[in-house]
């Protein structure tokens, strides 16, 4: 579910609502509380200067994270105000994920309080430009819908949300003048729309995350991408066990042949109407529904969290989802191979050589290196196609959160360019990335005695040696890989993302195809 947010011109002070988040800069109240915001200085007024003596009292400077509420006992139109800062970011795109995760912030006092109206007002700094406003507005959309977000559905006691309405105060004299305000107001009430589709999306994602993996089986994940295609008007090819035999995806059949599940091959388009229309690009997501290392088998404790494994897939539907909103004026296609990887009488073994659809020959050595072997099918079958550029995600290996940490994914390409394009479209999403080396030199990791490639490459740079992996199987087409394994799920909250599936990579990929369309 995601929340109604609108855009409002109006001033704070004589603005009525349930609760009115003010959204202020580091420095907008000086060390000694002294208001120089100008909304905070109305307020601070019509409050009998309660907000100055507030603020000092509790030592608030707007840095990113500190908080002040107060009651207006009918001296402001607002019932209850709630100062949040946003602190004090010289880069815009880290400015504006600040406004995300304050709007998310605003959001939850608003279930705490039970208001049922939102009053979002924020500091126009570096929003001077049209453009800048509409990213603004866009980012604090996406916040209060990120953060309107809970995973209740089997719980007993719900946690009601009454928030009926977001409104976005913008200040009409500014946006006025610029080319009128009709034409202000379509563009802002366009960014907000836009903002809260990203965040519907991304909760979709998280949903089918969260999932437990007895619901979301292939078959169902499948059903998933069906029915986002039949709503979003996208074209879907299922194919199942009989014809990915056809397709000579072994790799692929070699996973999913210890489960009693049957896997589901998806692939789902976004064609642009007219005739001339560019090269296609491929969206490829990981989609182990549950993995449990197969015979190479996980501890109790390694595999609790494995129904999270197909989060690169659930990141491909969702971002496919919104690819109608954003109009490319190119093919856009999302795969993903569905299959469970378990240990049982007809699983494969470590040992077992398998070749998969474009001819390279793998040594199974660990059958847990499950994810790398279905995507090499996938990537190799989405190659076919030329697409101008591959983008995968996949929750490939435990190592990229020894590398990175948990909340930062690893990116890997053998086109710069395209790398690139989709650090800037993460860093303008709020994505954090971070780009890893694919050296030539560490290939002997991965090279079998008695095939081409084996499935694991020891423990050193484990998550580079996955990634060396999957370039066997891209061909020359320009590819991203995104290893989401430590942001796709989180065993905490961390600002706009809860714990539990995040729905990571879901507005990198909408920002990146944005970009490409040229907008
Ligand atoms: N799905 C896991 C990777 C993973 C681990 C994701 C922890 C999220 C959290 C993947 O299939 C896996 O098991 N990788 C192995 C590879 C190894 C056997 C070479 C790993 O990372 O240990
Ligand atoms: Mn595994
Ligand atoms: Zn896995």
């Amino acid at each position: 579910m995601s929340l109604d947010t609108q855009v409002v011109f109006a001033k704070p002070v004589s603005h009525s609502c349930d609760l009115l988040a003010v959204l202020v800069r580091e420095g907008a109240v000086a060390a000694g509380g002294k208001v120089s915001d100008a909304h905070m200085g109305d307020l601070d007024r019509a409050l009998g200067g309660l907000l100055h003596a507030v603020a000092q009292q509790e030592e608030f400077a707007g840095k990113e994270g500190q908080q002040l509420s107060l009651h207006t006992h009918g001296k402001a139109a607002a019932q209850r105000l709630l100062v949040v800062g946003v602190g004090k970011n010289a880069d815009a795109d880290r400015a504006r994920d600040a406004l995300r995760a304050a709007a998310s912030r605003a959001v939850k006092a608003a279930r705490l309080a039970g208001a049922r109206t939102l009053a979002l007002v924020w500091p126009y700094a570096g929003a001077e430009e049209v453009d800048g406003l509409q990213r603004d507005v866009q980012a604090l959309a996406e916040g209060a819908s990120l953060g309107a977000y809970s995973f209740d559905k089997y719980k007993k006691e719900k946690k009601p949300l009454k928030l009926a309405r977001v409104q976005i105060l913008a200040r009409d004299e500014r946006s006025a003048r610029r080319g009128g305000e009709a034409k202000a107001r379509a563009i802002l009430a366009d960014a907000a729309r836009l903002g809260t589709r990203l965040a519907e999306a991304t909760c979709l994602a998280r949903d089918l995350v969260n999932e437990p993996a007895g619901r979301v089986t292939p078959e169902e994940l499948a059903a998933t991408a069906r029915s986002v295609a039949r709503e979003r008007g996208l074209q879907v090819e299922i194919l199942g066990l009989q014809q990915i035999r056809k397709l000579n995806m072994n790799l692929f059949l070699g996973v999913s042949q210890g489960s009693a599940e049957e896997p589901r091959l998806v692939r789902l388009s976004y064609v642009p109407r007219g005739k001339k229309t560019g090269k296609p690009v491929a969206l490829v997501g990981k989609a182990i529904t549950f993995d449990s290392g197969g015979l190479s088998l996980k501890t109790a404790q390694g595999m609790e969290d494995m129904k999270t494994d197909m989060a690169g897939a659930a990141a491909v539907i969702a971002a496919m989802s919104l690819v109608p909103d954003l109009e490319p004026p190119f093919p856009v296609h999302g795969y993903f191979g569905a299959c469970e990887n378990l240990p049982s009488g007809t699983a494969y073994k470590p040992g077992d050589v398998l070749v998969g659809r474009n001819g390279v020959s793998v040594e199974v050595l660990n059958t847990d290196a499950e994810g790398r072997l279905v995507l090499g099918d996938v990537l190799a079958w989405a190659a076919e196609e030329q697409p101008a550029a591959i983008v995968d995600l996949a929750t490939l290996t435990g190592a990229i959160l020894v590398a990175l940490g948990p909340w930062t994914a690893g990116l890997f390409s053998n086109d710069d360019a395209l790398a690139g394009e989709v650090q800037a479209a993460a860093k303008a999403a709020g994505e954090s990335v971070w780009r890893m080396p694919l050296p030539p030199e560490m290939e002997e990791l991965i090279k079998s005695p008695i095939a081409d490639l084996k499935n694991t490459g020891g423990r050193y740079g484990g998550s580079i040696n996955a990634a060396l992996f999957l370039q066997h199987f891209v061909g020359k087409t320009p590819w991203v890989h995104l290893d989401i394994a430590g942001p796709s799920s989180l065993d905490k909250d961390k600002g706009y993302n809860p714990r539990g599936g995040t729905g990571a990579g879901v507005r990198l990929l909408a920002e990146w195809l944005r970009r490409r369309a040229g907008q």
